[in-house]
């Protein structure tokens, strides 16, 4: 097998691609998408400041050591969530990485922050399913940490296989505003929100994984242990047999949805937005969904100790 692209011997074969790579075109390959998608996307230009999410996993920091590569200016924002030792080895392995390469990282530890909420504690307070909670929270500390550093861009390491699943998951049942919102970059409807971009949304799990470890990159392998996205897996596991069976089948799927099927539902129609009365970021009604959702939680520990 030679590599596609100087006929070296190939390390990587790229069925999705019809494509083989060694080491170093494959890094270059892996890059110059991401770059591509920055650009064809108008996701953030040169001179923007990105905060760039990480939770210690491959994807995200694959993402940042592509953006560092590629000279912008970033700054790693990893939210401590408190899941148990998920959360202590993901967090030493975000750490890792910006303290080998001296990168800016902000750690914001969401049971030290003022409403001293981790995951584990909401979910078992509103009795929901920790990933629920767990998504408000995350946006809306990414959100803020944005806002308060005065980053215009804040990106996540989504992947194609991500991208896929979510897709299949709002077709299966014609989810049509999630649909509007399914992009890779998200224009932001309120002066307090940022850009919300994807650079991955073109480069698989496989693909990232592949990066990572070509480029040394030590990230935390173990997934979360809540049932988070259960029914994602599911998802992944339909689209990778689809993909095994005919490659490239996945990317399609995504691209096209995105130039052909997507321009169809983007008309529906944007919430009005105000300001949250407690924390200030924006909200469709008095309060954000994430101070809602802290409320509720004072309200079950008030219930709690009235009936003790
Ligand atoms: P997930 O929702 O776990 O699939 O993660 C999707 C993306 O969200 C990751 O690629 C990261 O960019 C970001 N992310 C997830 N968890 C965290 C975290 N604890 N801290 C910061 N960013 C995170
Ligand atoms: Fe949020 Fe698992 S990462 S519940
Ligand atoms: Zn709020």
């Amino acid at each position: 097998m030679k590599c596609k692209r100087c006929t070296d011997k190939a390390i990587v074969q790229l069925r999705s691609h019809n494509a083989a790579f060694c080491k170093p075109c494959f890094v270059f390959f892996f890059q110059r998408t991401v770059e591509r998608a920055i650009a064809r996307e108008h996701m953030f230009a040169r001179d923007e400041r990105v905060l760039v999410a990480v939770s210690g996993g491959k994807d995200s920091l694959a993402l940042w050591d592509v953006l560092v590569d590629l000279g912008y200016e970033t700054e790693g924002l990893y939210l401590g969530l408190g899941i148990g030792a998920y959360s202590s080895a993901s967090e030493q392995k975000a750490r890792a990485f910006a303290e080998k390469r001296g990168l800016p990282l902000q750690v914001v530890p969401l049971d030290e922050t003022e409403d001293g909420l981790g995951i584990p504690a909401v979910a078992a307070a509103t009795r929901r399913p920790p990933c629920s909670a767990c998504g408000t929270f995350k946006r809306h500390h990414f959100d803020r940490a944005a806002f308060e550093g005065g980053f215009p861009v804040l990106a996540t390491g989504h992947n194609l296989d991500d991208e896929a699943a979510r897709l299949l998951g709002n077709v299966l049942h014609w989810q049509v505003p999630y649909l509007a919102k399914q992009q890779p970059v998200l224009v932001p409807t309120h002066p307090r929100f940022a850009r919300k971009v994807r650079p991955l949304f073109r480069t698989s799990e496989l693909e990232s994984a592949t990066y990572a470890f070509l480029r040394g990159i030590d990230y935390v392998v173990e997934e979360c242990p809540n049932s988070h996205g259960a029914t994602q897996l599911v998802y992944k596991d339909i689209l990778n047999r689809l993909e095994h069976s005919m490659p490239g089948s996945k990317l399609a799927f995504v691209i096209d949805f995105l130039s052909r099927g997507q321009p169809l539902f983007a008309s529906a129609p944007e919430a009005d937005l105000r300001e949250c009365e407690r924390c200030g970021m924006p909200a469709t009604g008095d309060l954000c969904g994430y101070c809602r959702l802290v409320a509720e939680v004072g309200r079950r520990h008030a219930q709690a100790v009235a009936h003790s």
